[in-house]
């Protein structure tokens, strides 16, 4: 698979993660021996990023990039993609920390990939996906998100929250990152209508999405808030116009 695909590196952002932060490093490393792991802290106050710095200093496939503060999980991952595409990644893969996305189902997120997609996102949404312990208002909350999105912005994807995914270096260098304004969640929305709407292929494919049991969720009105106006926003003005038509 690595010589089909190339150089893998997985983005893991973190903000207070430091118990959860070893048990996924080691998960990733085991299920993708090949690939290398980036953490993007955004200088935790819990001390996760000198967690992130003792991985790093005993594991060569380990990486590390302290933000100075707390700027969202768009702005984490946008750092995390330029420091790969910088340093010649072909796929890169983002993924929670808290263990919500099973490491061990990358290899057939990367599959799809090999196979010829330019976006796979592991989807809750698709027949085959799951959701284990969450809250009825939180399922709620995706599933609304969702079909708000579809209706919004008609993209033809069942689960374009999603935080779970592999974009080929290509994909992003095609989109472009540079006037992307998503701080939040809706980060994830605002790639896949990029992707979407430079006629690039999106693939779906089932995962089990299990809610953390360590540390609490960054979920916040404020995101939620977030993804609501913009979301609105290209819905009515067509967002990005030039972006209508695959270049
Ligand atoms: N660096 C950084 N900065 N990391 C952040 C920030 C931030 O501002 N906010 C959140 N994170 C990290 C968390 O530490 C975790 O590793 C990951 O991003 C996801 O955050 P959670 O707070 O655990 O998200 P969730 O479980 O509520 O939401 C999940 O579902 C969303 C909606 O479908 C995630 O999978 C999201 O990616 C997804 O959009
Ligand atoms: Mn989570």
């Amino acid at each position: 698979m690595e010589r089909m695909l190339g150089r893998v590196l997985v983005i893991v952002p973190t903000y207070n993660e430091r118990e959860n932060l070893p048990t996924i490093a080691g998960r990733v490393r085991a299920a993708v021996p090949e690939a290398h792991l980036l953490i993007a802290d955004d200088n935790s106050p819990d001390g996760t990023g000198a967690v992130a710095d003792e991985l790093a200093a005993k594991d060569d496939h380990v990486h590390v990039l302290h933000r100075p503060g707390k700027q969202g999980l768009g702005a984490a991952y946008i750092a995390g993609f330029r420091w790969g595409l910088q340093e010649g990644f072909d796929v890169l893969v983002e993924m929670d920390a808290d263990g919500s996305h099973q490491p061990e189902e990358l290899p057939k997120l990367l599959e799809t990939l090999a196979d010829g997609a330019d976006l796979v996102i592991g989807s809750r949404w698709v027949p085959g996906g799951k959701v284990v312990n969450w809250p009825t208002s939180r399922e709620f909350l995706s599933r609304g998100a969702n079909v708000y999105t579809r209706m919004m912005l008609g993209v033809p994807v069942r689960d374009a929250t999603a935080g779970f995914r592999a974009y080929r270096s290509s994909t992003l260098e095609k989109i472009g990152l540079d006037d992307v304004e998503s701080q939040g969640y809706c980060f994830q929305v605002d790639l896949t209508l990029r992707t979407v709407r430079h006629g690039l292929r999106v693939a779906e494919v089932p995962i089990t999405f299990v809610d953390r049991t360590v540390g609490a969720s960054k979920m916040s009105r404020d995101i939620v808030a977030e993804a609501l106006w913009r979301v609105t926003l290209w819905g009515f003005s067509g967002f990005p116009q030039r972006l209508r038509r695959p270049r």
